[in-house]
């Protein structure tokens, strides 16, 4: 069995995906808790739906980063956590946490990194004009969305294509390439 946590941020479409994927969950996965640092996140209501107990933590509730990351550990070891999965986590994770689970976080961008890194990855490559952009996973490092590479998938920009429709597509590849690179590591 595979105890992970999900760090999330926002709407939670990558979370729920993950949570309901049955194949993840017969191979051993289980969140165990989901991490958010924003009380009114969509993401929490998708976890309450699956009874997946959230651990809601602002960083302005403490001194400085590193306390508010000690917290955080603090709850992941009462739930004997193993694995860290981001999915729309918005801030940078310090050596705090990284010191605590190396090369045990791993995060979903979506844009082909080293491009388009931070939070408008879609919309970045979008207003580049670029012909392909995709997802990328990777491990986590000190930086914004660098880190080792596990895997990427291209995506065609085609043209007249609008953000809306190229958002649609990016989400589609997230939501095949995550569980695939989790399953892997379950295989592992
Ligand atoms: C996803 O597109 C993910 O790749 C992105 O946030 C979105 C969260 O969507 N992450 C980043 O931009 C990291 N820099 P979701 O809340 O629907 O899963």
């Amino acid at each position: 069995m595979l105890k992970v946590a999900i760090f999330a941020s926002g709407t939670g479409s990558n979370f729920e995906n993950i949570a309901d994927d049955q194949t993840l969950k017969d191979r051993g996965l289980k969140i165990e808790i989901l991490v958010c640092d924003r009380p009114k996140a969509a993401v929490i209501e998708k976890a309450k739906r699956r009874e997946i107990p959230t651990f809601i933590i602002q960083p302005k509730d403490f001194e400085n980063r590193n306390y508010y990351e000690q917290a955080i550990i603090k709850e992941l070891v009462n739930y004997q956590i193993d694995f860290i999965l981001l999915a729309g986590y918005i801030r940078v994770i310090t050596t705090t946490l990284l010191d605590e689970y190396p090369m045990k976080i791993i995060n979903i961008h979506p844009a082909l990194l080293p491009l388009f890194p931070g939070i408008h990855g879609i919309e970045d490559a979008y207003n580049a004009g670029v012909t392909e952009t995709g997802v990328t996973i990777h491990y986590i490092d000190e930086g914004v969305d660098t880190g080792p590479i596990i895997a990427q998938q291209k995506v065609p920009v085609l043209a007249h294509e609008t953000l809306k429709q190229l958002e649609v597509k990016i989400h589609y590849i997230e939501h095949q390439l995550y569980p695939s690179v989790i399953l892997n590591l379950l295989n592992k």
